[in-house]
């Protein structure tokens, strides 16, 4: 048995005390320096928090931060000013329990799927046997059960973004960070993979911050909206999707509620940008 470190003791009292767990986005600010040597204000005070096991959608204008917010969850940007955390501790370097993923599959060309897969888990150090019977499972989990020896090339870009999928979900995250993941496909595969990827979601909830310009991918597949204002990020509007579960992003279109909801979505996001000017 170990004990916790002091740390970690710490933190869980925070997690007690204040709901720090999940991700926490505090009074968060945030500019880049551009080449003429000024800045770029890219975020203005933006604060919210994703509570654990909750799906976030993040929409709002090009520009206006969205992908730096992720960056900052993962530990791959530090914010100027404001603070941000996962499972209520400061995030300063990328977590174990944190996977993120992109529109790009940014699978290796060289690897098989079954191989694309265990890449995080050799990361981690999980033994040899352990990682391909995990990897093996995401793949069936995703639909490609004998896809593994295949290489990226063979495959089809909705197959690719599965096997993304897989290796996101392959290390078995807390913390789910998705930066357009489903932008890069056409609309019938997006559909398919929203719907599978919500049906593995509505079983393993794992907390997840969703970045996307589809509006009806942010009100389908979540179970809260945010809006942010064009650069600097602000947030402008928020709501909660109370449609029930489980959910089929395809089936849902035709919805009343799903529609009036949307309807609203859109209208806050067209009022953020006409604010903007
Ligand atoms: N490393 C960087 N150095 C300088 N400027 C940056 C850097 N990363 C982002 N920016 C700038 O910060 C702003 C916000 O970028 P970010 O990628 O977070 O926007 P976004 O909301 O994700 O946009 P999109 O919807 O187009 O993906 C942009 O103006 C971008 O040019
Ligand atoms: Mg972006």
């Amino acid at each position: 048995m170990t004990r916790p470190g002091e740390e970690e003791v710490v933190a869980n009292l925070a997690g007690q005390a204040g709901g720090a767990d999940g991700i926490s986005i505090e009074k968060v600010g945030h500019a880049f320096p551009t080449k003429d040597g000024g800045s770029i204000l890219v975020l203005g005070d933006v604060s919210f928090s994703v509570p654990n096991g909750q799906f976030l959608a993040v929409v709002g204008a090009s520009g206006c931060g969205k992908t730096t917010i992720l960056n900052m969850a993962a530990g791959l940007v530090r914010p100027v000013s404001g603070r941000v955390r996962v499972g209520g501790k400061d995030v300063v370097k990328p977590l174990r329990d944190t996977g993120y993923m992109f529109a790009r599959d940014g699978l290796l060309p060289w690897r098989s799927a079954l191989k694309n897969v265990e890449v995080g888990l050799e990361h981690r150090g999980v033994p040899k046997a352990e990682r391909r019977e995990r990897a093996l499972k995401m793949l069936d989990i995703v639909g490609l059960s004998g896809f593994g020896d295949s290489y990226p090339a063979q495959l089809s870009q909705g197959m690719r973004q599965r096997v993304a999928i897989a290796r996101t979900l392959a290390i078995n995250p807390a913390t789910l960070l998705m930066d357009e993941p489903f932008a890069a496909l056409d609309a019938q595969t997006k559909l398919a993979l929203q719907a599978e990827f919500l049906k593995i979601w509505e079983k393993d909830r794992q907390t997840v911050m969703f970045v996307t310009h589809d509006l009806a991918e942010a009100v389908s597949m979540a179970d809260r909206v945010i809006v942010l204002t064009s650069r600097p990020g602000r947030i402008h509007a928020e709501f909660e999707i109370d449609l029930p579960r489980p959910r089929d992003p395809a089936e849902i279109r035709f919805d009343e509620g799903y529609l009036r909801q949307l309807d609203q979505v859109w209208h806050a996001l067209k009022e953020a940008e006409e604010r903007a000017g």
